[in-house]
């Protein structure tokens, strides 16, 4: 054993969290909205983080590499020229300082845990969104090879991509970028539903087996499929990339724009407002917005079965949420097992930026399954104290 202390961290995003791994093994991860008792909180993971360090029994000083699941450089030509291309009103000014926030995660560090600036910086590793959610599932999935995807709605200017796993190794074969984005048509028709908190797709999901899939044709309209597993929205349909979206991931609540336009009411009907009922047509809406966000995601897992061959798939990402779908996979596709992070949304990045940096020498051999998610701290009922002290191997729950 080493004794290498890494820690994982999920900043300035929804569902902040932070994770540590003890030689490449996980011993906590945790939301903060768990501490701070809102949902998907946003800002810095503070508690969360003190928490993983005390469950860990270390001292910052004791860590090895601080992981955060952003990296602000990443894709910085491809930003650079569809700003230039589209100048986009609005989003610019929210994007930017989101930006500012997350370049200046090691003074951010620093604060939280008391280490000086330098140490802090000299330790932090900027992980790409996308590649710290497939590392949430495919270096803790049971598999030795295995197709990896994730579908997701943006991270570092990627909605979706898909590549291999090879030991502990990760590969991305391919990648579809903003503005294009099956979590961001999933939240636009959420909110045209009259559902406008961040997360909550999840009511749509499980509205939609209500309803009848009456309006497929019409929300069809709104994605296209592509050659490859590619996928295009109709941008007529959407303002996240054009109008601007008020955005804020400060501490706090994360809260989001409208990202619909108007045309998506001329198509459908007038929008639910908030305190409407909630009646057949948006039942309708509802399972047709499944029923085509289900044919989307098959089409990409479909090319990346056939690319890959494989018939084992880990999955992630914030649509890999939509349990739904993820029980048609084997259906509707020839991967025959699948492994999906029960972490999948933003907070399973801070394991995953964990993991993609431990192993990102390529020397450390994979010996963990990920086989539950009661990583976090524990309470007892007759005391109501946390149980968790010092550098132990969490119990498993029953
Ligand atoms: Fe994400």
């Amino acid at each position: 054993m080493n004794d290498t202390l890494v820690v994982g961290l999920n900043a300035y995003h929804g569902d902040v969290s932070a994770a540590v791994l003890h030689d490449g093994r996980p011993i906590a991860a945790v939301e903060e909205e768990r501490f701070r008792r809102i949902k998907h909180y946003a800002g810095f993971p503070r508690d969360a983080l003190a928490e993983c360090l005390r469950i860990a029994g270390a001292r910052p000083a004791d860590v090895e590499l601080f992981a955060v699941s952003r990296n602000p450089r990443a894709h910085m030509w491809r930003k650079a020229l569809f700003l230039l291309r589209h100048r986009p009103r609005g989003t610019v000014g929210d994007r930017a300082r989101n930006f500012a926030k997350v370049g200046a995660l090691p003074a951010a560090i620093a604060a939280a845990t008391g280490l000086d600036q330098r140490t802090a910086r000299a330790r932090t590793r900027f992980v790409e969104h996308h590649p710290a959610h497939a590392a949430s599932a495919a270096l803790v999935s049971p598999f030795e090879t295995a197709a990896v995807c994730t579908i997701d709605g943006f991270g570092d200017f990627v909605s979706t991509s898909w590549g291999r796993l090879e030991g502990s190794r990760l590969f991305t074969d391919g990648r579809v970028f903003f503005p294009h984005s099956l979590g961001l048509l999933y939240l636009a028709v959420t909110q045209f539903l009259g559902f406008p908190k961040y997360g909550d797709e999840f009511k749509v999901m499980g509205l939609a087996p209500y309803g009848e899939p009456r309006y497929v044709r019409e929300l069809r309209t709104l994605v296209s499929l592509k050659d490859a597993g590619g996928f295009e929205l109709d941008l007529s349909y959407f303002r996240h990339w054009s109008d601007g979206v008020a955005m804020t991931w400060e501490d706090g609540e994360p809260t989001i724009g409208t990202v619909f336009t108007p045309k998506l009411e001329a198509l459908l009907g007038p929008a639910r407002r908030v305190d409407e009922p909630v009646d057949a047509r948006h039942e309708a809406i509802a399972a047709s917005l499944q029923a085509v966000y289900e044919d989307a995601a098959m089409h990409v897992l479909t090319h990346v079965q056939r690319a890959t061959g494989a018939t084992q798939l880990c999955l992630a990402g914030g649509c890999a949420m939509n349990s739904v779908a993820n029980g048609k996979i084997r259906e509707r596709t020839p991967f025959r097992d699948v492994f999906i992070q029960p972490a999948a949304g933003d907070n399973g990045t801070a394991l995953g930026a964990a993991l993609y940096a431990w192993h990102a020498s390529g020397a450390h051999p994979r010996d963990f399954v990920m086989e539950h998610g009661y990583w976090g701290p524990a309470f007892s009922d007759a005391t109501r104290q946390p149980e968790h002290s010092g550098r132990s191997a969490p119990r498993r729950h029953a």
